[in-house]
């Protein structure tokens, strides 16, 4: 460790610091400070009231990130794990705790960091399901402790490409742990080995073919695989993700046909050759079954394809929605927009309640499924359109008029200034916005606010317990 002549203790990275947490950050991890309170740790693996001797693994001028090795003194709050495997770094805080601390952190953003205020602060709605709730689940293949053998399941916290083994995924049904398992085994059996992530990067071309190749037997080497569960149906859909080269893709949807039966939806094949940890993009072909995974939320009924997004818990989703129809107020004559509107299900959700919808969608299969959906749905008043929301939303707006109502629901990183110009330019008389991520809603919500609206309400929503990510709903009401 050594310190700025004129500040805090900094330390290196490879430093063990003995620390204690005193809060939790947005993203989850514990807050620690060091010195006169200047310096702050973030801690993976930690809770409020823990002690913990911690590992750092990235060093900036004010603030590092640390992985915790051992817990010297748990909180007392800590409760046991339930779960054996990452990406559940909340399940040691009891559930009721987890859903202070998340309506909390949404007050917090946009107290903090929109400088907002007078508006109600809902609360919290809790999850049906505390555990199998996800009805996507991202696995990623590995080479296991020793670099040997193949194994299936996620990245070991804070840093490293390692993936951990992993028997029985606690966020997922028992048959979607079974698709894994079943695909594991195959993969072991014909002997296909891990793409290796990380290295130095893109340095040319010959090394991102390298990188993103075949192994030397000409076989594809695995990425990932993509367990998908229609949950009404319980049917599942199987995509494994893979470098370039060959693959028995029709053996491995036999094997999982054999243990799923009826069960098994769909077996898809993506290559990929991208040098990023994703599952998106890249040539997919389906290998067997259908392509498109069938699900109602609702009323709704759904066929959802591998590249659109759906909401990863289904029966919270119903819940969600149910709180975007409340704040909607709609009385049925509204023109309605739905931006980002993935495979339609805001703007079908609204429809018996509006005049006419319009939603807008990058991922055209997305658009597609919207489509095909409001048809086999009888739903004649939406219309569903490809395009960035950036682009596309003043052409809408010519087209089809003014929103008296706008909902959005955009990835995590938010809205754009130039969409939140654009929102703005299109007066909607409500603004719903579903956001993932607090900590982007609350400049957006800022920017609302300084542009003519009033924010109303705000209600967080617990999709996904056991980690740190929080989903709420804000109304805004033009002034
Ligand atoms: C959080 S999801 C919401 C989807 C949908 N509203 C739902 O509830 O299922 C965000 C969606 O925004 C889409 N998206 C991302 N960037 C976009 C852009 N620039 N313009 C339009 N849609 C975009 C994604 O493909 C994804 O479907």
């Amino acid at each position: 460790m050594n310190a700025a002549p004129d500040g805090p203790p900094r330390p290196q990275r490879g430093d063990e610091l003995e620390l204690s947490i005193d809060s939790l950050a947005f993203g989850g991890e514990g807050i620690a400070r060091l010195g006169d309170g200047g310096y702050v740790v973030f801690v993976a693996g930690a809770i409020p009231g823990d002690r913990v001797r911690a590992v750092v693994h990235k060093r900036k001028r004010s603030y590092a990130h640390a992985r915790t090795l051992e817990v010297l003194e748990p909180s007392p709050e800590r409760i046991a794990p339930t779960a054996d495997h990452p990406g559940v770094a909340w399940q040691v805080m009891p559930y009721e705790r987890q859903l202070e601390v998340k309506a909390a952190q949404v007050e917090e953003a946009l107290r903090r960091i929109g400088k907002l205020d007078g508006f109600v602060m809902e609360p919290i709605v809790p999850a049906l399901e505390e555990w199998r709730y996800r009805n996507k689940l991202e696995y990623s293949f590995g080479g296991g402790e020793n670099g040997e053998e193949l194994v299936c399941g996620f990245h070991a916290p804070a840093g490293g490409n390692r993936v951990t083994a992993m028997e029985d995924c606690l966020l997922a049904s028992e048959r979607g742990n079974l698709a894994r398992r079943v695909a594991l085994e195959w993969a072991r059996g014909e002997g296909l080995v891990a793409w290796e992530r990380g290295g130095r990067g893109e340095r040319g071309r010959r090394e991102r073919d390298e990188r993103t190749g075949p192994a030397a037997d000409g076989r594809a080497r695995l990425r990932n695989l993509v367990v998908r569960e229609g949950r009404s149906a319980g049917k599942l859909q199987v995509r494994i993700v893979t470098t370039d080269g060959e693959l028995e893709a029709g053996a491995l949807a036999q094997a999982l046909s054999k243990a799923l039966g009826d069960e098994l939806s769909g077996v898809l094949w993506t290559r990929s050759r991208s040098l990023a940890e994703t599952t998106q993009g890249g040539q997919t072909e389906l290998v067997w079954g259908d392509g498109e995974l069938p699900e109602r939320l609702g009323e709704l009924d759904l066929r959802i394809s591998a590249e659109a997004f759906f909401q990863t818990n289904t029966e919270m989703a119903e819940l969600l929605y149910g709180i975007v129809v409340e704040y909607a107020a709609l009385e049925g004559w509204e023109r309605v927009y739905d931006l980002y509107s993935g495979i339609g299900t805001i703007a079908l959700t609204l429809a018996p309640r509006a005049g006419e919808l319009w939603g807008i969608e990058l991922i055209e299969p997305a658009v597609a499924d919207a489509i095909a959906a409001a048809q086999r749905n009888e739903i004649t008043n939406v219309h569903f359109f490809a395009g960035d929301t950036r682009l596309a939303l003043p052409e809408l707006l010519e087209r089809a008029g003014r929103p008296d109502l706008l909902v959005v629901d955009p990835p995590r990183a938010g809205l754009s200034k130039k969409v939140v110009r654009r929102i703005i330019e299109a007066s909607p008389k409500r603004i719903v916005y579903v956001s993932c991520n607090p900590t982007t809603l609350a400049p957006n919500a800022a920017e609302l606010v300084e542009g003519g609206w009033v924010l109303r309400k705000v209600r967080p929503v617990d999709m996904f317990p056991q980690t740190h990510h929080i989903e709420c709903v804000a109304l805004f009401e033009r002034v």
